[in-house]
């Protein structure tokens, strides 16, 4: 069975909105630490670990025991009408990491029901289903969070069942206020956030829910206070905070465990899911104790926060908190940015190199130096193909490359990281200009 055939019958009998990487999809079917193997033999460096899920890379001794230890037991899923151990330890850590006061957690399996839950308990809360999010935003696939994500080619229905707004800041780099700099842009989008409210709403809002750095949008970074501006405005009117930490949790972003922490703010609520379980499907909404207590009827998540993904979560997160990874993000992200910044500087093609930790996005655009350039996008991962390593792509026109390896990739992989990635954007770039 080769991919070509196996690409056929991906493309006869899955949805074909499910869009595949690369002019010839892989197959990946082994790993180790960061490296991962396709059915060819070939192997990868992975800079993009299942889209951030994978943080740990692949097969991480410490899970892969933990797992087995359960599975051992014999009780992969008992529901959660008993007592389930690991899962109270793990909501006790979330709730203690989540700075937010009395804290409790609702355990899902993905980051989109995250969300479902959270505005769910926004909108029971506040008795409104007024929502603001931001543009560019992705915060799922389901209706409510396809109603807020700002991104025209992630948002596939107008049918919703909330009444959402859409507040400026994500993206700078394409914003109307983009000339200004921190603070005059903070101040503006402040302004406009009021003026949004008093004109587009009819006041009794529930929520913001926004993305510390937006990750499908192309790891777009706001100025660090923006959502602290935001904040202040949101108390004024007793509007509640979501942060979607889906992308920017457990140190990702380098310099702090929760990407809100740049802007120095304790939401009312945040969501995550993706890394925590190392692949094991989990997802989770931490929000104070009378905002979750809040709903009236009962609500359950069959497979949310099952034995197997709970004690997968709980040795992934010692992992983190035990090696300082949020330290090594800080540090090796630092190497990827000045690296990259040094080709934008001699390759036209890459506007921008932005983001925080290793959460880094670059931004690719035409001759004219602005007009988004999604085949330049696609040639680069051809290129970094073709020379070992996988890197992601998005953006709201599709060129952005994205890059989040492993929280636990050493200095050598990020250096050869590096080194592929400035060979295939000056390869891209040449090709263009000759
Ligand atoms: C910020 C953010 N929120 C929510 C989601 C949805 O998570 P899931 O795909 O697990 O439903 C994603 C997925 O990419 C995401 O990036």
């Amino acid at each position: 069975m080769t991919s070509e055939d196996l690409l056929d019958r991906h493309r006869a009998v899955m949805p074909a909105w499910l869009a595949l990487y690369c002019d010839r999809p892989l197959e990946l079917v082994s790993g180790s630490g960061s490296r991962v193997t396709d059915s060819e033999g070939t192997t990868y460096l992975d800079f993009f670990a299942g889209i951030l899920t994978n943080m740990l890379g692949y097969d991480p001794a410490e899970v892969r025991e933990a797992v087995q230890e359960q599975i051992g037991r014999g009780v992969v899923h008992t529901s959660t009408l008993y007592l389930l151990r690991a899962q109270i330890e793990l909501a006790e850590r979330i709730a203690t990491l989540s700075g937010i006061p009395d804290a409790k957690v609702f355990f899902t399996s993905s980051g989109t029901e995250a969300n479902e839950a959270a505005l769910l308990l926004a909108t029971t809360y506040r008795r409104s289903n007024s929502v603001i999010a931001l543009r560019n935003s992705y915060h799922g696939r389901t209706f409510a969070t396809t109603a807020v994500t700002g991104n025209r080619g992630w948002s596939a229905s107008s049918l919703s069942p909330l009444q959402v707004t859409y507040a400026q800041g994500g993206y700078r780099f394409r914003s109307s206020f983009r000339e200004l700099d921190d603070a005059a842009y903070i101040a503006a989008c402040v302004r406009d956030l009021r003026e949004l409210l008093d004109t587009t709403t009819a006041g009794d809002v529930a929520c913001m829910i926004a993305e510390p750095v937006q990750g499908v949008g192309g790891f777009a970074v706001p100025p660090d206070g923006l959502f602290a501006a935001y904040k202040q405005v949101l108390d004024e009117r007793g509007i509640l905070f979501v942060s979607d930490e889906v992308q920017t949790g457990w140190g990702r972003t380098g310099e702090h465990f929760w990407g809100i922490g740049a802007h120095g703010i304790v939401p009312d609520a945040m969501t995550f899911a993706k890394g925590l379980a190392g692949g094991y499907a989990i997802g989770g909404v931490v929000a104070r104790g009378d905002l979750m207590d809040c709903l009236s009827a009962n609500s359950i998540s069959t497979f949310g926060g099952n034995p197997v993904s709970t004690v997968a979560a709980g040795a992934v997160l010692d992992v983190v908190l035990s090696r300082d990874l949020q330290g090594n993000a800080a540090k090796l992200g630092a190497t990827l940015l000045t690296g990259l910044r040094d080709v934008a500087e001699r390759c036209p093609l890459v506007r921008e190199v932005r983001g925080k930790g290793l959460m880094i996005g670059i931004e690719l655009v035409g001759p004219d130096g602005y007009a988004p350039d999604a085949p330049a996008a696609a040639r680069v991962l051809e290129e970094t193909r073709a020379r070992g390593l996988l890197v992601g792509k998005g953006g709201l026109y599709g060129n952005v490359l994205r890059l989040a390896p492993p929280l636990n990739l050493s200095q050598a992989e990020a250096d050869e990281g590096l080194e592929i990635l400035t060979a295939s954007l000056e390869t891209v770039d040449r090709e263009r200009r000759s």
